[in-house]
C-alpha cells in the first residue's frame, strides 16, 4: 500500500503507509516499546552496522512511528517523512541539520511567536545569522540572498494574520539565484489538502501535527517531509538531538489523520460562513480569511477591551491557544501566542492588540455563529 502513489487523498489518509504485520490486524498496532530484542550478538552488530534491516531502539526507528512517517510523505508527495515530539522540534531539528555558525537564514516577520523566538534567540546565539523580511510582499525575499544564505523559511498562511505567500514564485526566484538554498515551508495552516509546497519547489515541508494533522487536540507533535531522500539521510539531527515522538502519540495521529480530508472540507465550509457573518457584523472592523481551511483573524471596531469581552463571553467555543481541532477555539495573539514578540515589532507586522484569532471547528456552523453572536452582543 505504501508504494501506491496513485490513490486519491481520501484513500491515502486512510490506507497510505500501512503495512500489516503477520497477525493481519485491521488497525495497525501500537509498538509502545523503547527497544527491540536481538536474536544474538551477531544480529545486534549487523543491525548497528546497517548490514541487516530491523529495529534497534525507538529513538532510531519504531514501526508505529514509521507508518505515520510514510503516510505523511505520501500526503505531501515527498520522499521521506519524519515525526517529532512537537512542531517546534520539527522546525528546529531539520534546520539545525544544515545550518551552522556563519550561515544565513531568511524568513518573514509574520510567523508563529515561538518560531520567531527560536530564530531570534537561539539561532543567533549559535552564530546563525537571520534576516526577518518586514514586508507585505514575500517576493522581496530573493533580494536579501547573500553568499552565506543557506535556507529560506516561509510560513503561509501565516500565524496569526493569515498573510499568504506565492510559494511557487519564491522557490523559482530563490533557486534561480542559488539552487543550493534549502526552502522550508511551514504548512500547518493549509495542510496538504490545500497546498503541497514540495510540488511548488520547496525542499522541506513542516507541520505542527498538534493542529489539523491530528485534529483532535489530544497530541502535541510535529512532522517534516523531505523532498529528497539524500537530503533526509544527511540530516541526522533528530537522532543526535533526540527529538523522537512517543509511539503512542504517533498511533493517535494515525487515527486522527484518517479523517483529515473530510475534516478540512468541513472546516472550510464552516469558516466561509463564519467569515461572511463576521464581515456583516456592525461591531467587526477587519476580517482576514485566506479562503480555505478553518483559520480567521479579525479586529473589532471598539478595539482591545471589546475583544477581551468577546473572548470572555464565548460559551461553546473554547478560550484556548492551539488550533485545527474539531472543536472551535478562540484566542488573543498579542497577549497569548505572540506575546513573546515585542509590542513595537508586533504592531509593525499587523498583530495589533485588538486582533482576535478564531480556529473554526467542525461543529454545526449555526451553533458556532450563535455563540459568536451572543458574545459579540456582550462586547
Ligand atoms: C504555524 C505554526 N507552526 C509551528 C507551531 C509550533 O507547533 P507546536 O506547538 O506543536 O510545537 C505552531 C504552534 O502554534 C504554529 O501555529
Amino acid at each position: 500500500m505504501s508504494e501506491n502513489q496513485n490513490f486519491g487523498m481520501d484513500t491515502l489518509a486512510i490506507h497510505g503507509g500501512i503495512n500489516h504485520t503477520n497477525f493481519n490486524e485491521h488497525v495497525f498496532p501500537l509498538f509502545q516499546t523503547s527497544t527491540f530484542m536481538f536474536e544474538n550478538t551477531e544480529q545486534g552488530a549487523r543491525r548497528f552496522a546497517g548490514e541487516e534491516t530491523g529495529y534497534i531502539y525507538t529513538r532510531m526507528g519504531n514501526p508505529t512511528v514509521e507508518i505515520l512517517e510514510k503516510k505523511l510523505a505520501l500526503l505531501e508527495e515527498g520522499a521521506v517523512g519524519r515525526i517529532y515530539p512537537t512542531g517546534m522540534a520539527a522546525i528546529s531539528s531539520p534546520l539545525l541539520g544544515f545550518l551552522g555558525a556563519g550561515d544565513h537564514l531568511i524568513t518573514e516577520s509574520i510567523i508563529y511567536g515561538c518560531t520567531d523566538s527560536l530564530f531570534r534567540k537561539q539561532f543567533e546565539r549559535f552564530g546563525i545569522e537571520v534576516s526577518f523580511i518586514d514586508s507585505v510582499d514575500c517576493n522581496q525575499i530573493v533580494d536579501h540572498i547573500k553568499d552565506n544564505t543557506k535556507a529560506v523559511f516561509l510560513e503561509t498562511p501565516s500565524n496569526p494574520t493569515m498573510k499568504t505567500c506565492d510559494i511557487k514564485k519564491v522557490c523559482a526566484d530563490v533557486k534561480a539565484k542559488n539552487p543550493d538554498i534549502k526552502i522550508v515551508v511551514d504548512n500547518t495552516f493549509a495542510t496538504p489538502i490545500y497546498q503541497k509546497p514540495l510540488k511548488m519547489g520547496a525542499d522541506i515541508v513542516i507541520h505542527s501535527c498538534t493542529k489539523y494533522i491530528n485534529g483532535h487536540g489530544d497530541v502535541v507533535a510535529g512532522a517534516a517531509v523531505f523532498k529528497d531522500k539524500n537530503m533526509a539521510d544527511m540530516n541526522h539531527t533528530q537522532l543526535d538531538i533526540g527529538t523522537t515522538v512517543s509511539p503512542f502519540d504517533a498511533w493517535l495521529m494515525i487515527r486522527g489523520v484518517k479523517t483529515l480530508p473530510l475534516r478540512m472540507e468541513r472546516h472550510t465550509q464552516n469558516a466561509k460562513k463564519v467569515t461572511e457573518y463576521l464581515k456583516n457584523h456592525e461591531k467587526v472592523d477587519t476580517v482576514a480569511y485566506p479562503g480555505f481551511s478553518g483559520m480567521i483573524a479579525f479586529e473589532l471596531k471598539e478595539g482591545v477591551e471589546a475583544g477581551k469581552k468577546l473572548l470572555n463571553s464565548v460559551k461553546m467555543i473554547g478560550l484556548a491557544v492551539s488550533l485545527g481541532n474539531v472543536d472551535s477555539l478562540i484566542q488573543h495573539p498579542a497577549s497569548m501566542t505572540h506575546a513573546i514578540i515585542p509590542k513595537e515589532q508586533r504592531e509593525k507586522i499587523g498583530i495589533t492588540d485588538g486582533l482576535v484569532r478564531l480556529s473554526v471547528g467542525i461543529e454545526n456552523v449555526e451553533d458556532i455563529i450563535a455563540d459568536l453572536d451572543q458574545a459579540l452582543n456582550n462586547s
